[in-house]
């Protein structure tokens, strides 16, 4: 992480929600008995998809082939930058399959305005828009998992900005849940840096500009920083990236 970044702990306030502190303090290296936890952990995060996937089943197979290989890419970028940021047990998890299914609700958003390559009228930005209130109600009511209601939450606030510029609520600084947050980040690396009907693909390094120009606005500067501190081997291990 880059000098003056802080890591985050993770506390659970009274409604559920996930809530976020400053870490007191970070440890250089994990040491193994945390590594073996972490792993323990993904473990129980690909369990935990695996009865999401068949609960929500219909739905995610009927995702296209780019959503889907977005959603994993982004899960995998999600995981490692949770461990960053100080993350641990039911968050990551809780995190994970959120970033797994978080653009589940696009089944539905009509192929002409999911694919559509030029900028997309008002009536189509709405429609296109509606997808993380889509994706909210799908979690919730097709899952029936630990954590079920935290991962709707998450999904429905994925698109927030930090400035309070986002949707669906407009929700502003840490009144976003941290996981939504920390997903916006990751989610807007892969969406600017891989093609899509309306861009081409652009360079990891144009990409990581793009994300440095919205700190403080789209996103939360903290949770940038530490995903803007890694070089470009670590983003092409977690996203299989070229
Ligand atoms: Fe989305």
């Amino acid at each position: 992480m880059k000098a003056g970044a802080k890591p985050y702990l993770v506390a659970r306030s009274h409604d559920g929600v996930p809530s976020d502190v400053p870490a007191a303090r970070w440890p250089s290296r994990w040491p193994d008995t945390a590594a073996a936890e972490a792993m323990a952990v993904d473990a129980a995060a690909e369990a935990g998809l695996s009865s999401l996937e068949l609960l929500l089943g219909s739905e995610l197979g009927r995702l296209d082939a780019h959503t889907s290989a977005h959603c994993a890419r982004v899960a995998r970028l999600a995981l490692a930058l949770a461990t960053d940021l100080g993350l641990a047990g039911e968050q990551r998890e809780i995190l994970y399959l959120a970033a797994r299914v978080h653009d589940v609700g696009k089944v539905g958003i009509p192929d002409a305005i999911l694919h559509k390559s030029q900028a997309l009228s008002g009536v189509e930005w709405e429609v296109m828009k509606s997808h993380s209130l889509r994706g909210e109600h799908i979690v919730r009511t097709g899952l029936r998992v630990p954590f079920g209601e935290q991962i709707a939450l998450v999904v429905r606030h994925h698109h927030e900005h930090y400035d309070g510029d986002g949707y669906p609520d407009g929700l502003r600084g840490h009144a976003i849940p941290l996981a939504s947050r920390i997903l916006a980040v990751v989610d807007n690396y892969d969406a600017i840096r891989v093609a899509r009907d309306y861009h081409p693909p652009r360079s990891h390094r144009s990409t990581l500009a793009i994300l440095a120009s919205e700190r403080g606005t789209k996103h939360d500067p903290l949770i940038l920083d530490a995903l803007l501190s890694h070089d470009r081997h670590w983003f092409e291990q977690q996203a299989a990236l070229d």
